[in-house]
């Protein structure tokens, strides 16, 4: 199954993403995260990145396109993937098509933007492995630390209610239209990811229960 996860920041992309790829045994592909690890890195591709990241906008997508190109050409790909936060603009997404990927389904998940704002500022990830937690709504079995590589638990220096705004807009923007241009393919399904984490998950296994 080649899989496109959409939705806004926040909406729950990374936590559903996991789940699938145990689920499905595919690999998640998050481009948030390949960018988050070149800037701690320090690699050219990451200092490029950097403001772009932090102040809430996207990165320019060339960068984005040959990361992603690279990426689903390897082995671990060739059953399916899933892709969390790529493409994020139409040039993107017309790149993809590009590429002869032959995406199965992109899976939208809908959440309103005031819960976006205060779900983002209870979010704690891992510093080794970018697994994400709340500490309200997933929390880790000890506090601060990551159940599955016992990295520690750090806030995103994007996290912030202001960059999140922005990050919102930037969304609405430029995201988006991604879900006419994909409606339009006949490959978008909706569901509704203000429910509690658990729930969210059910309905999405249940929207790709016909793929394997
Ligand atoms: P990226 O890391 O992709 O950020 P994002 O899309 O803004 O998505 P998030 O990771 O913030 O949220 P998510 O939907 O994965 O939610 P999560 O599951 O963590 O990108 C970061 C930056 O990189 C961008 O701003 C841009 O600069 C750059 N970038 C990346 N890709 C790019 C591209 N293609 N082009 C250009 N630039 C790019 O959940 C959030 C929190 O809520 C967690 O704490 C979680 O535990 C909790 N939670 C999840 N589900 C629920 C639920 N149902 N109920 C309650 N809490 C929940
Ligand atoms: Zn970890």
């Amino acid at each position: 199954m080649k899989l496109i996860l959409l939705g806004a920041p926040g909406a729950g992309k990374g936590t559903q993403a996991e789940v699938i790829c145990e689920n499905k045994k595919i690999p998640a592909i998050s481009t948030g995260n390949i960018l988050r690890e070149a800037l701690k890195n320090g690699t050219e591709m990451g200092l490029k990145a950097k403001s772009y990241m932090e102040s809430g906008a996207l990165v320019p997508d060339e960068i984005l396109i040959g990361i992603i190109k690279d990426r689903i050409k390897e082995e671990d790909c060739k059953n399916g993937f899933i892709l969390d936060g790529f493409p994020r603009t139409i040039p993107q997404a017309e790149a993809l098509d590009g590429m002869g990927a032959d995406i199965d389904v992109v899976l939208d998940i809908e959440v309103a933007d005031e819960d976006i704002v205060t779900r983002m500022s209870g979010r704690r990830v891992c510093e080794k492995c970018g697994a994400s937690y709340h500490v309200l709504y997933k929390q880790p079995k000890e506090e601060g630390v990551c159940d599955s590589c016992a990295g520690a638990l750090i806030q995103r220096k994007d996290d912030h209610p202001d960059t999140v705004k922005e990050r919102l807009e930037v969304y609405h923007s430029q995201t988006e239209p991604l879900k006419e241009y994909y409606s339009k393919q006949g490959k978008l399904r909706v569901v509704h990811g203000q429910d509690k984490v658990e729930d969210t998950t059910r309905m999405v296994l249940e929207a790709l229960e016909d793929l394997s």
